[in-house]
């Protein structure tokens, strides 16, 4: 076997090579980040060079000491791990930590990404989405999840154990989002979640990207990822294909009980509606 390399195993027979999606990635040190292309990354859409090196700093007192330019999407040809409308997430190294860092853009309506951290602190506090390192204006540097979104592994997802690997997932999702409730935070983009459900190779689902979370707002995060994992996106269509179809009037009374008294007992009806 490859030592350095990432395997993601769906089945024994079929094995998909992560770092294969992308065999140009590259780890740069941060003394070698100036060349042009890389300073559209670090400073996207617009580079300037002041602001580039008041970043460069910032990566410094995060002590970062790598950004490792690989993953599935694209920016300006280079391949990164996400790109959003905030940020531009690269996997990096600190050392020898491997890290997730996303980049705030220039162009982002934040006017830094402080208040990120707070929100993730806080989902961290219960477990929940992944482990919060540091952050400064500009960036946020968390545990890197390695793994694919829950679109791609549904896809892929085969074989004999399907139902019961997805059963497991789609509840630690649901328990997350329950955690969530509970503790008052509101993630606010899980009722259409496609870049925000991270699957491990061991079946560990992430929440990611807490940027839009509120400890303000009315919170929703299990109704919300019902809506998108059962009943109204075409991933619950694949997700139904997979699984005992369920009775969707069934699933949303529960729902309904569920938002008017947000106890255990009730959210246990959520999940035994959604066949879980
Ligand atoms: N900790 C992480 N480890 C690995 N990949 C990650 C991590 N966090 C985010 N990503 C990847 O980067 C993508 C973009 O991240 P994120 O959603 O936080 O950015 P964003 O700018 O807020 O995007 P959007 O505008 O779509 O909300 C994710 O969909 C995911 O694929
Ligand atoms: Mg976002």
């Amino acid at each position: 076997m490859h030592a350095c390399k990432t395997f993601y195993y769906i089945r024994p027979h079929r094995v998909i090579d992560l770092d294969s999606q992308s065999r140009d990635n590259q780890k740069i040190s941060l003394e070698l980040l100036n060349q042009k292309k890389y300073m559209k990354i670090l400073c996207y859409p617009i580079p300037k060079t002041e602001e580039f090196k008041r970043r460069l700093k910032e990566l410094e007192t995060l002590n970062v000491t790598e950004i490792e330019f690989t993953g599935t999407k694209q920016v300006c040809s280079i391949p990164v791990l996400g790109k959003g409308y905030v940020g531009i997430v690269v996997k990096a190294h600190r050392k020898n930590q491997k890290i997730a860092l996303k980049i705030r853009r220039i162009d982002s309506n934040r006017q830094s990404m402080e208040h990120e951290a707070e929100m993730l602190r806080k989902a961290n506090s219960v477990n929940v989405g992944p482990k919060l390192i540091g952050a400064t204006k500009n960036f946020l540097l968390m545990e890197y999840i390695e793994g694919i979104l829950l679109s791609d592994w549904l896809r892929i997802l085969e074989g004999k154990s399907t139902r019961n690997r997805l059963r497991h997932v789609l509840r630690s999702i649901l328990e997350q989002g329950w955690k969530l409730d509970k503790m008052g935070l509101d993630h606010g983009e899980l009722s259409h979640a496609p870049k925000h459900i991270i699957i491990k190779p061991n079946d560990t689902p992430y929440l990611v990207d807490f940027e839009t979370a509120s400890i303000s707002r009315h919170v929703s995060n299990v109704t919300s990822l019902c809506q998108y994992l059962f009943i109204g996106s075409p991933l619950a269509q694949l997700i139904q294909r997979k699984l005992d179809v369920i009775k969707r009037d069934n699933l949303v009374n529960a729902l309904r009980s569920y938002k008017k008294n947000r106890i255990r007992r009730n959210f246990q009806a959520v999940l035994e509606k959604c066949g879980l």
